[in-house]
């Protein structure tokens, strides 16, 4: 039997995994805010999901739904961290700010921590998280969003070096990279080359099969991402 935590499961990509996971066999615990949501997806398969709600920005109670979760199910496979927030924010409003920088920053950190700390006394798991090929370049009209995103892929990368302190090699983390997945989440003007959620999710479920490193979604935002990271600042500025 295999367990698994999906934080951020009341909607979107989390909810989606959640799912094909359940299919799978896998016991899944699934978490946001949004208890009613949980309880909906609970009811369709009450036996293999397991509910959790709370605010992953309360770091106590992240910490205290974590334990309750290892002490209820002893062993945990897999990790996905599928929580997040991001504004549309030219404006530069503060609390639209503090809000993305507390979920996904702080937020964030504290569960890939918990993760890895498991992770070293079972001597195996799993990490995935669900970044955004946002994490490449700045954006003038989210700044925030972002920066946080940036900030994910470094932790992430820090994890997977770290990774090497867990004797026998089973810890893996995987970075997935979303361009536009058809969400709430979706933000903004200009938005193209939308996946739907469906074969988005479908693209993570096999990058996370196959314990990949890193992964962009769909698979044609490499392409974007190669510009990316070769464009000068000053031709962004212009275009962007
Ligand atoms: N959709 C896209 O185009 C896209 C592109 C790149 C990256 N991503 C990333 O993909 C991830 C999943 O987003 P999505 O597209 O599936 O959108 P979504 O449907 O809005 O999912 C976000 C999830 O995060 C949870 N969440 C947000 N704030 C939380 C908080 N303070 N405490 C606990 N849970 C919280 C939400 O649950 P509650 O609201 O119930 O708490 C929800 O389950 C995000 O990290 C997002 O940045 C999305």
């Amino acid at each position: 039997m295999q367990n698994a935590i999906v934080f951020g499961a009341t909607s979107g990509i989390g909810k989606q995994l959640a799912k094909f996971l359940v299919q799978d066999g896998y016991t899944v615990v699934i978490t946001g805010r949004r208890q009613e949501l949980l309880e909906d997806i609970k009811k369709t398969n009450p036996k293999a999901y397991v509910v959790k709600p709370f605010d992953v920005q309360n770091i106590e109670k992240c910490e205290q739904a974590f334990q309750d979760i290892v002490s209820e199910l002893k062993e945990i496979h897999l990790i996905v961290h599928a929580s997040g927030i991001g504004y549309e924010n030219p404006e530069l409003d503060w609390v639209k700010e503090e809000d993305t920088i507390t979920t996904n920053v702080v937020g964030a950190t504290r569960i890939y921590d918990l993760a890895f700390n498991l992770f070293k006394v079972q001597g195996f798991g799993h990490l995935v998280a669900i970044s955004s090929i946002a994490s490449l370049r700045g954006n003038r009209f989210s700044p925030s969003y972002f920066a946080s995103k940036a900030y994910q892929v470094n932790y992430l990368e820090s994890l997977y070096f770290k990774s090497k302190e867990i004797k026998g090699g089973k810890m893996y983390v995987t970075d997935i990279r979303p361009g536009f997945v058809d969400t709430r989440m979706a933000l903004g003007e200009g938005i193209f080359w939308m996946a739907s959620l469906d074969k988005a999710s479908k693209q993570i479920y096999t990058a996370i099969k196959r314990k990949k490193r890193r992964v962009y979604i769909s698979k044609r935002w490499q392409l974007i991402a190669w510009v990316l990271k070769i464009v000068p600042s000053w031709l962004m500025k212009k275009v962007m």
